[in-house]
């Protein structure tokens, strides 16, 4: 199991991630995803809205706007008590999460206790700030998580509204259009990808959790009275298990599930399983499955003033959905990813990333064996084209063959072809696997073909 140093350098140093507005000293809790890393979490995005939006029958999908009324955030509940616990010393001004303080000095659970919970076992176990490590630490109190925006030009005429804190509360301020302008029928889902904002303290895990990330979240809306919870809840989260395990090709004893006690979870949900991944820092909630009820549409209904029930067209009968909600943090899975792939190999002192092959950001590197011998590098541009025009194709030709190798194996790419001399003669060219390191020769003309059908 990799370091999350290991990681953050390979992140770096190959262009999966990068701190954010890194030339002016950083901003804390944001990062870049770098060349590689887009391509990575591109792949990741487009199979999850593949398995879950396009192959299914019954989603549909949705984009709304990041931007939304504070009206919006009234009535989900967030304004009034989507906050941290957080304590601030009085010594070097650093704030913590209070939450954070105490798992990591006592290494206890804490969610769902009171703020003067929270206080009580500051105070009787005397901690710290883990910043500075004098005991000046303020009593913990609430910060609300939204970024709120001031829309129009005049700041006193600016209305307010916030930067959305998740993607799922577009989905049900739509249920009304979605139902208007499709032929959806109950039981179906919204699927929704994109940003949400929170303005969090973090404890320096990389991307794993951030002011700004990415959410992949499905609002699975049922007539509790004909569909029974259980069976849908139970058949949501194989469906989460399959897509890390089957598609992302996540190793399975890198996973757990657990279940939410009635300390930890909101009020409104019936049921809550955390799908937990084992970071290198420890088993930590990559994706989250919440039986919501009507919570949600009942909420907007109140303090909209919009019908937002079904109208069953078979029995006539008129209600308001329950739904089931997995949600899922897509820069949890790309770190997921690039952990579980990451791959010290002693034998050949290397480092390799062993991404299943459909989610390596290259699929197959060309190397002309000289770059300065005009007839190898320009046989190696043709198959460099011919490739590139199926694959996503690199090219190197700088440094030594073992190098260049090295630095594709760190990238993660599956495949690698040498153009060299005998290439000239015989057609044939090398092609080097990257979890084996073997290599093969084959005629250029059966490349397209043999990486095909490997893939
Ligand atoms: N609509 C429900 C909801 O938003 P959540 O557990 O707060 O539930 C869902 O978020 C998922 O979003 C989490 O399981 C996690 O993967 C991801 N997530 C939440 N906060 C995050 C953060 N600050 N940075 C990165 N990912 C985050």
């Amino acid at each position: 199991m990799p370091t999350l140093a290991d990681i953050v350098s390979l992140a770096k140093r190959r262009g999966f991630f990068y701190p954010g507005s890194d030339i002016y000293g950083g901003l804390a809790n944001t990062w870049d995803y770098g060349p590689l890393g887009a391509e990575l979490k591109k792949k990741i995005k487009e199979l999850w809205w593949e398995t879950f939006v396009t192959r299914r029958p019954d989603m549909v999908g949705l984009d709304s706007a990041v931007i939304s009324s504070s009206k919006v955030w009234e009535a989900s509940g967030h304004v009034a008590s989507f906050a941290d616990a957080m304590v601030d010393c009085k010594t070097c001004h650093a704030r913590t999460r209070a939450d954070h303080l105490i798992e990591d000095a006592l290494d206890i659970k804490v969610e769902g206790k009171t703020l003067t919970e929270l206080n009580e076992i500051i105070a009787k176990n005397n901690l710290k700030c883990p910043t500075c490590g004098n005991a000046t630490l303020t009593n913990a109190r609430s910060f609300n998580l939204l970024f709120p925006v001031h829309l129009g030009i005049l700041a006193e005429s600016a209305d307010l509204a916030y930067l959305r804190g998740e993607t799922a509360q577009g989905i049900f301020i739509n249920f009304k259009n979605i139902l208007d302008s499709t032929r959806v029928r109950l039981p179906f889902g919204v699927g929704q990808m994109g940003k949400s904002f929170r303005n969090e303290i973090t404890k320096g895990q990389a991307t794993f959790r951030t002011v700004e990330f990415e959410q992949g979240e499905i609002e699975y809306f049922f007539n509790p009275e004909t569909t029974p919870w259980e069976p849908l809840f139970d058949s949501w989260l194989s469906a989460m298990k399959n897509f890390v395990i089957g598609t992302l090709g996540i190793n399975e004893t890198n996973l757990r599930t657990r279940e939410h006690d009635d300390k930890e979870r909101s009020f409104y949900s019936k049921k809550t399983v955390d799908l937990e991944y084992n970071y290198p820092f420890g088993y930590k909630e990559l994706w989250g499955l919440a039986y919501r009820t009507d919570y949600d549409l009942q909420q907007h209904i109140k303090n909209s003033g919009a019908d937002l029930s079904y109208l069953d067209p078979a029995t006539n009968q008129k209600f308001v959905p329950h739904v089931i909600e997995p949600a899922v943090g897509i820069d949890r899975l790309v770190l997921m990813v690039l952990c579980d792939a990451y791959y010290h190999d002693e034998e050949h002192n290397r480092v390799v990333l062993k991404l299943a092959k459909k989610l390596a950001p290259y699929t197959v590197a060309v190397f002309p064996l000289l770059k300065n011998n005009p007839e190898l590098v320009g046989r190696a541009k043709e198959i460099f084209d011919n490739l590139s025009a199926r694959f996503r194709t690199a090219w190197d030709d700088r440094g030594n063959i073992g190098k260049r190798y090295y630095y594709q194996d760190e990238m993660g790419t599956p495949y690698c072809v040498t153009v060299d001399h005998q290439t000239l003669t015989d057609g044939t060219v090398t092609l080097r696997d990257r979890d084996t390191t073997e290599q093969i020769r084959l005629n250029a003309s059966e490349l397209i073909a043999h990486l095909e059908k490997s893939l």
